[in-house]
């Protein structure tokens, strides 16, 4: 079973955008596309840049250093210099919260 966080209001994630936030310590990205929500780690996998400061088209992240992407329905790289996955947790819609599973 997953074990599920309460991280944010459906409103504290932007329409068509992204959000960093802090969740039980963990550095974390917040996307909504299309009415839905999706979560990964905010920190790229190729430097130190954080993909919150990035642009979001579709579900693509670019990040904000040297332009890499991420799917951020499941992490995978889509565009170099990225070449490894960034962590993406499960998201749940439920009571007009944002629950993830951080396991
Ligand atoms: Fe993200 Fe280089 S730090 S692409």
């Amino acid at each position: 079973v997953l074990n599920w966080t309460d991280a944010a209001t459906v409103d504290d994630v932007p329409t068509d955008d992204v959000i960093g936030m802090i969740v039980a310590g963990k550095d974390l990205a917040l996307y909504s596309v299309e009415g839905e929500v999706f979560a990964t780690d905010n920190i790229c996998t190729h430097g130190h840049a954080r993909l919150c400061e990035g642009f979001l088209e579709g579900h693509e992240i670019e990040c904000p250093l040297h332009q890499g992407k991420f799917d951020v329905r499941n992490g995978k790289p889509t565009c170099a210099p990225v070449t490894e996955a960034i962590r993406s947790y499960p998201v749940k819609i439920e009571g007009g919260r944002v629950w993830l599973a951080l396991d």
